[in-house]
């Protein structure tokens, strides 16, 4: 598998608060890495660094690529589109097509805006304004327009999270799908244990600080301290003995992975 992606040996801190410490791994090429973890562990902060957005006190990042110039397509966490935007859905996906200086599109533009509409089951949608769009819809908009300009490397920052659960996953199914069929690296962030089990082929999971990479399987294993570590239920406590437990995993080097 050829890797698309280095994230090397990455540190971040923010107001004298280490954030990302020495994160290292890569992202091979038709390969979803998921990424869990807590609010506020970094996992929004990692996806900029690699968009660079912000520029980390140590470390790089490189992505091979075909093209001169690399090319990262990124859903985000939010967006804030107002309901009466006048702008068509079909427009909105063509603002994401490479070098987009003409105020006109050219044949090849055109077909290409169409192709990555059909394949996000979205060309249905095309003439409508996209702040009319429901949740799931304006997703797989996004998603089309990320798309557009053929991205080395595709990053999801909780892209599916304010969707019904069938929404949910026919959108995951449908990045998954998309992963494999065009080969490129993906990197989602979910909250949702269940879609991550199903669709990663590998997974991230941070805390503050500190950081593990494994097989989904290795990862799962324990899935419910997992769980419990990313939604704690009651107290601080549990979340504290968890943390402790994964921390000594990662201190003993037993499942750290590249
Ligand atoms: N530009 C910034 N300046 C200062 N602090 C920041 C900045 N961006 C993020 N932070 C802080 O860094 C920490 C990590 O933020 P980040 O958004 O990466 O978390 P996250 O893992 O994506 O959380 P969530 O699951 O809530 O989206 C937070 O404490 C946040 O307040
Ligand atoms: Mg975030």
């Amino acid at each position: 598998m050829f890797k698309t992606l280095d994230v090397d040996h990455i540190n971040v801190i923010f107001n004298g608060e280490r954030i990302l410490k020495d994160l290292s791994f890569s992202v091979h090429k038709g390969e979803m890495l998921g990424v869990i973890g807590p609010n506020g562990a970094g996992k929004s902060t990692l996806l900029k660094v690699i968009l660079g957005l912000i520029t980390p006190q140590e470390g790089k990042v490189s992505i091979q690529s075909t093209n001169k110039k690399p090319v990262i397509g990124y859903v985000p966490q939010s967006r804030l589109i107002d309901a009466d935007m006048p702008i068509r859905a079909w427009d909105f996906v063509s603002l994401g097509l490479p070098n987009m200086i003409r105020p006109w599109l050219t044949r090849r533009e055109r077909n290409k805006v169409s192709k990555m509409m059909e394949e996000t089951d979205t060309i249905h949608l095309a003439m409508k304004p996209i702040g009319k769009l429901s949740g799931g819809e304006k997703q797989r908009v996004y998603l089309a327009q990320a798309l557009a300009r053929d991205p080395d490397v595709l990053l999801l920052d909780e892209s599916t999270s304010n969707l019904d659960p069938d929404a949910q996953e026919a959108m995951t199914s449908l990045v998954h799908h998309l992963c494999e069929s065009r080969n490129i690296g993906i990197i989602f962030i979910s909250h949702d244990l269940h879609l991550v089990k199903k669709y990663a082929h590998r997974i991230l999971h941070m805390t503050r600080g500190q950081y593990i990479i494994g097989k989904t399987e290795e990862i799962m294993k324990d899935e419910k301290e997992l769980s419990l570590c990313l939604h704690p239920p009651y107290s601080d406590e549990s979340i504290t003995s968890v943390d402790q437990q994964i921390n000594q995993e990662i201190n003993d080097e037993r499942i750290r992975t590249y």
